[in-house]
């Protein structure tokens, strides 16, 4: 655990036969340290009492909405900003529905809408229950917005039946909660600097050359790292995107002012990802009118756009450098090229050659190259490919062997 504030799990506790292991989960999160909150649902309540809970972690428990002392500050939303750790176990497919649908009806969902905290969720329930189509497409869902799932195990049920359903072990619980704690500040105090979207160039005042960067992977990353801690400039091309919460935003136009913004922060930061699609070329002259269709030149001169990523590995002191490459054939053997020409420390692969993936779409399929090899991830939505390569900026910023 890092940080002089102790750590504060929310734990959720929902109305199903497991709820009684949810006091397990309790001793076993205060053992390794942590200050412990409970919050309940109606249904929970007719399982465990909240006397339960209070006793066992010296702090009041949170059960409805509407039972607030009138002098405190609004209660769903003061849980929501105390925690660290939102774990729900065990999770019911009904709150599973409720969270993935944003519905906020009680304390508890309420406040894992409200919370910015990353959220655990440990499901328990009837076999069919958790087999059900709708119940895995939520999961699904929830999964691609970066919740947390600590699968529920295979055994004999309260219900009679057999089959995977039961709540998962409390150390497995504890343990996710303990990797989302440890996670959650693991990038404070480093500054990352971000690079995003297409770059556009213009080729008179109404027409550009540009590509179909949406942003969406470079805002994902700005916005997981300074979640965790860190400090984050994002510098971006044109999007529609709106400013991740926290992070300091410089918008550009041109693969030059990019460049200009880069290089401007280069000293100041510990690493930089490029996901941005940098245009390479940029037209030799901006005409100064709209060009006239009865005008239209034969062909547009092109000269060559400064390498922004190149020229920040090529620097003595360079900061940790991830970069991207967007292929459309040869994946691997390119992306080791971008590692070795730019001196980065890791590659962020992905094949563009299908449209479905990599420019706009909200899921990507990416692998991570590194000098120690490949590593192919399944195809995951950009905000969970973000937590991987936070993952990974982590431990390369921790093990800092920049040269
Ligand atoms: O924005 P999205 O819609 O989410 O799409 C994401 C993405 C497909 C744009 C992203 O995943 C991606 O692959 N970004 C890099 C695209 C690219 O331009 O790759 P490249 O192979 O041309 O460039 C290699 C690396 O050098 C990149 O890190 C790039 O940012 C950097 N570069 C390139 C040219 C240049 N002049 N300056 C640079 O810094």
């Amino acid at each position: 655990m890092s940080g002089e504030r102790t750590t504060t799990v929310l734990v959720g506790v929902t109305g199903g036969i497991a709820a009684y292991k949810s006091c397990e989960l309790v001793r076993a999160l205060m053992k390794r340290g942590y200050r412990v909150k409970v919050v309940m649902t109606d249904a929970a309540t007719r399982f465990v009492t909240p006397l339960t809970f209070r006793t066992l972690t010296n702090e009041p428990v949170a059960a409805s909405l509407w039972e607030d002392d009138p002098s405190a500050p609004v209660h769903h939303i003061s849980l929501a900003e105390e925690a660290d750790v939102f774990v729900i176990a065990p999770c019911t497919a009904n709150v599973i529905a409720k969270i993935a649908q944003g519905r906020a009806d009680d304390l508890l969902t309420t406040a894992a809408l409200a919370t910015e905290a990353p959220i655990v969720m440990a499901p328990a329930m009837n076999v069919h229950m958790w087999r059900d189509e709708a119940t895995q497409e939520n999961v699904d869902r929830l999964r691609d917005r970066g919740v947390v799932f600590v699968e529920p195990e295979s055994g004999e049920l309260a219900c009679g039946d057999v089959g995977e359903g039961r709540l998962a072990p409390v150390e497995a619980i504890a343990e996710a909660v303990m990797a989302e704690a440890e996670r959650a500040q693991d990038l404070a105090g480093r500054h990352i600097l971000v690079t995003a979207g297409g770059t556009q160039e213009p080729i008179d005042p109404v027409r550009y050359i540009g590509n179909r960067s949406s942003g969406k992977t470079g805002f994902a990353i700005a916005d997981e790292a300074a979640r965790r801690g860190a400090r984050v400039t994002l510098v971006t091309g044109p999007t529609h995107l709106a400013d991740p919460f926290g992070v300091e935003v410089v918008r550009v136009q041109t693969a030059l002012q990019m460049h200009a913004a880069v290089m401007e922060r280069a000293e100041d930061v510990d690493a930089v990802v490029a996901s941005a699609a940098v245009a390479d070329f940029r037209p030799a002259e901006v005409a100064r009118g709209k060009i006239k269709k009865t005008a239209a030149p034969e062909a547009i001169a092109l000269v060559r756009n400064p390498d922004i990523l190149a020229e920040l590995g090529a620097r003595q002191e360079r900061p940790v450098l991830v970069g991207f490459a967007a292929e459309t054939s040869d994946v691997e053997s390119n992306a080791r090229h971008k590692l070795e020409a730019k001196r980065c420390d890791l590659v962020v692969a992905n094949d563009v050659s299908d449209p479905a993936l990599g420019f706009g779409t909200d899921a990507n399929r990416v692998a991570f190259v590194t000098r120690d090899g490949v590593e192919w991830l399944p195809m995951l939505s950009k905000r969970v490919i973000a937590r991987e390569i936070a993952d990974r900026l982590a431990r390369l910023l921790g093990g800092a062997d920049v040269e």
